[in-house]
Parts: C-alpha cells; sequence; structure tokens
C-alpha cells in the first residue's frame, strides 16, 4: 500500500488544498494530510480546529483512503511513523517553488524522503490562506475558496479578535 504525505499549515483548509490531496489520491492508496507546526507563521487557528477544518472539508467532498492528522514535531519524522513513501506538496507558481525547495531538500537531507511537486488547478491559483483570511478580514465573500464550515469557522474566529 503506497501512503503519501500531504503537509501543511492549513489554517484555514482551501479548496486549493483540497485540489492537491485529489491529486494526490489520484498518485497513492492512501493520503495522510498532516497538519503541520510552521514555526514561521503565526496562526488564526489551533491545530486541533485546523484538524478539524481540514476533516469536515474533506468528509464533505467524500474523499475516501484520506486521513487528517496532527503532526507534531518533525515532520520527516512523521513520515517514518505512518510509513510514508513520499510527501506531495501543490505548486501554483515560481514562488511556491522557491519556497518549497529548500523544505524538499532538507527533508531530503535528513531523511531520504522525497517530495513531489504536483501542479495545483489555475482556476483555484488565487486562493491561498493568508488571502482568503483577509478578504473575510475586510468583508469580502470567500464561499467558493472555502468549505461552508470554514466559512463559518474564519468569520467566528475574526468576530472574536475584534471584540479583543
Ligand atoms: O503550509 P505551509 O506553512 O507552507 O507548510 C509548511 C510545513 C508546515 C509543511 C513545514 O513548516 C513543516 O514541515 N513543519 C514541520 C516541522 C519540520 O519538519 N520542519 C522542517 C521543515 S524542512
Amino acid at each position: 500500500m503506497r501512503t503519501v504525505v500531504c503537509p501543511g499549515s492549513f489554517d484555514p483548509f482551501t479548496y486549493g488544498h483540497l485540489d492537491v490531496v485529489r491529486r494526490a489520491r489520484s498518485l497513492s492508496d492512501r493520503v495522510i494530510v498532516a497538519v503541520a507546526h510552521n514555526a514561521a507563521k503565526k496562526t488564526l487557528f489551533s491545530v486541533q480546529r485546523r484538524v478539524e477544518m481540514a476533516r469536515a472539508t474533506i468528509e464533505n467532498a467524500q474523499l475516501s483512503n484520506v486521513e487528517v492528522r496532527e503532526a507534531p514535531g518533525l515532520l520527516t519524522e512523521f513520515c517514518a511513523e505512518v510509513g510514508a513513501e513520499h510527501i506531495i506538496k501543490g505548486l501554483r507558481n515560481g514562488a511556491d517553488l522557491d519556497g518549497e525547495l529548500p523544505m524538499a531538500l532538507m527533508n531530503r537531507a535528513i531523511s531520504g524522503v522525497e517530495t513531489l511537486f504536483v501542479l495545483g488547478e489555475p482556476q483555484l491559483s488565487h486562493i491561498a490562506s493568508s488571502l482568503v483570511k483577509d478578504v473575510a478580514r475586510h468583508g469580502g465573500d470567500i464561499h467558493g475558496m472555502v468549505d461552508p464550515m470554514v466559512v463559518e469557522e474564519i468569520q467566528r474566529a475574526l468576530a472574536a479578535q475584534e471584540e479583543k
């Protein structure tokens, strides 16, 4: 059984991420979405909420053979624990590759695990978690970019932030 890991911060999980998971499914038997910690990012959502939102999106899309798990610590250690042969990440553009390349090379250097890149659907390439949150923060419509449950979660989290 070929297991692959799709890692990310997923703050929150978007339809762009879902597209990558669909592509990863077509290349493997089992996909594990790894909700990991990115030391460079301050997240809006706790890791538990990020896991729940990814799970809800994948359930609503009715994708089988996909699990969502929290991945604390080193991603390469998580890959070894779950028996993943490859990491799969999506690319929207050259800037994505610039960001992904050092991580892919580091992961291979420290563990031997190869990262495979898939090209995301061009019609979704404007979707980024950070931009979705920013559009929502300024009152814009984010339906069609994230699952309806995630729309509600973002609105709730931003409203709670404003109250502080
Ligand atoms: O969605 P992101 O923020 O671009 O994903 C980056 C992520 C979370 C996959 C990366 O920061 C990561 O792998 N974090 C886990 C800790 C780790 O293994 N760090 C070394 C990466 S080379």
